[in-house]
C-alpha cells in the first residue's frame, strides 16, 4: 500500500564549537563561517548559531558575518533577553530559538520552563515576531510545555533529546515515546516541531524517524567527528542518516520547500 509522503526533515547544523575550538588561541582559526560555507556541500540546510550571554563560543562578529556572508538562513539561538533582542532586531536572523541560559553550565542542560517563565517571555516571542523572525522556543518534551508554547503564540518548538540521548536501554525507549508523543501534540497544537541537543550517528536515527519533526540541530558531535573524518563527511552522513531512517515513512530526500 503507498503511503503518504511525509513531510523532509531539514538538517541545521551548530557550528558554536568550531568557535569553541578558534577561542582556544585566541586568533582567527579555524573559522566558524568558513564552516558555515560548507554545510550546504554536506546537504544541511541551515547554520545555527548561539550567541551566549558570556559570548564563550560564538562572538558578536561571528553573527554578524554569518548574517552578511553565508547564504543559508541563519538559526540564532539565545536567551530571552532584552540584549539578545536589541541584537536580533539588529542582525534579523532568518529565526530565532529561545534557550535557557546559566553562565556556570556546560551547555543548554535543559529546555525552558516556558510554564513558569511565561509571561516575561511573551514580549520577546512577540518582539521577534514583529521583526518576522521565525521563532522557536526550546523545551523538555513535556505536554505543559508545548501548551504554555501554543498560549505563546510560538510556531515553532524545538524538543529537547538530551536525556534521550543520554539514556540507556529502557529508559531510552521511555525517552523516545516522549518524544513521539510531544512531537504528535505539537502537530495537533499545530506547532512545528523540531528536535536536537547531544544528538549523534547513534542517537539519531529514531528522532529522525518521527513524521513530525521536520527539523533536527545537530552540533558538538559533527565537530568533533570532524577531526576525523572531515566536516563535509560527516554531515553528509548524518544527512544519510536521517533521510534513511525517513526513508521508510515515505520521505522525499531532497524535496525542496519553504522554510
Ligand atoms: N538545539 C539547541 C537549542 C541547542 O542549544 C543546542 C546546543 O547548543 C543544539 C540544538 C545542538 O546540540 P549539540 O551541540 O549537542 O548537537
Amino acid at each position: 500500500m503507498a503511503r503518504a509522503s511525509v513531510r523532509h526533515q531539514r538538517l541545521g547544523v551548530n557550528i558554536d564549537h568550531v568557535a569553541t575550538l578558534r577561542n582556544a588561541r585566541g586568533g582567527s582559526h579555524p573559522d566558524p563561517l568558513r564552516a558555515a560555507m560548507s554545510i550546504a556541500e554536506g546537504g544541511g540546510e541551515g547554520v545555527t548559531a548561539h550567541l551566549r550571554e558570556d559570548r564563550r563560543h560564538i562572538t558578536d562578529r561571528d553573527i554578524d558575518r554569518l548574517k552578511a556572508e553565508c547564504p543559508l538562513p541563519l538559526n540564532f539561538e539565545m536567551a530571552a533577553t532584552g540584549e539578545m533582542l536589541e541584537i536580533a532586531r539588529r542582525v534579523r536572523p532568518h529565526a530565532a530559538c529561545l534557550v535557557p541560559e546559566k553562565r556556570e553550565e556546560r551547555t543548554t542542560e535543559s529546555g525552558l520552563d516556558v510554564v513558569r517563565v511565561e509571561d516575561s517571555l511573551r514580549p520577546i516571542v512577540h518582539g521577534l515576531g514583529e521583526i518576522g523572525c521565525r521563532v522557536s522556543l526550546f523545551i523538555d518534551p513535556e505536554p505543559a510545555q508545548l501548551e504554555a508554547a501554543a498560549r505563546l503564540g510560538a510556531p515553532v518548538v524545538e524538543l529537547h533529546t538530551g536525556t534521550y540521548c543520554e539514556a540507556v536501554g529502557d529508559a531510552r525507549a521511555m525517552e523516545l515515546a516522549r518524544l513521539r508523543r510531544a512531537a504528535a501534540l505539537a502537530m495537533e497544537l499545530g506547532i512545528e516541531c523540531h528536535a536536537g541537543h547531544g544528538l549523534d550517528f547513534a542517537t539519531v536515527g529514531p528522532v529522525a524517524a518521527i513524521p513530525e519533526i521536520i527539523e533536527l540541530n545537530i552540533g558538538h558531535y559533527l565537530v568533533g567527528e570532524a577531526i576525523f573524518a572531515g566536516f563535509v563527511p560527516t554531515i553528509a552522513r548524518m544527512r544519510r542518516l536521517m533521510d534513511e531512517a525517513r526513508a521508510p515513512l515515505g520521505a522525499k530526500a531532497a524535496e525542496p520547500e519553504a522554510r
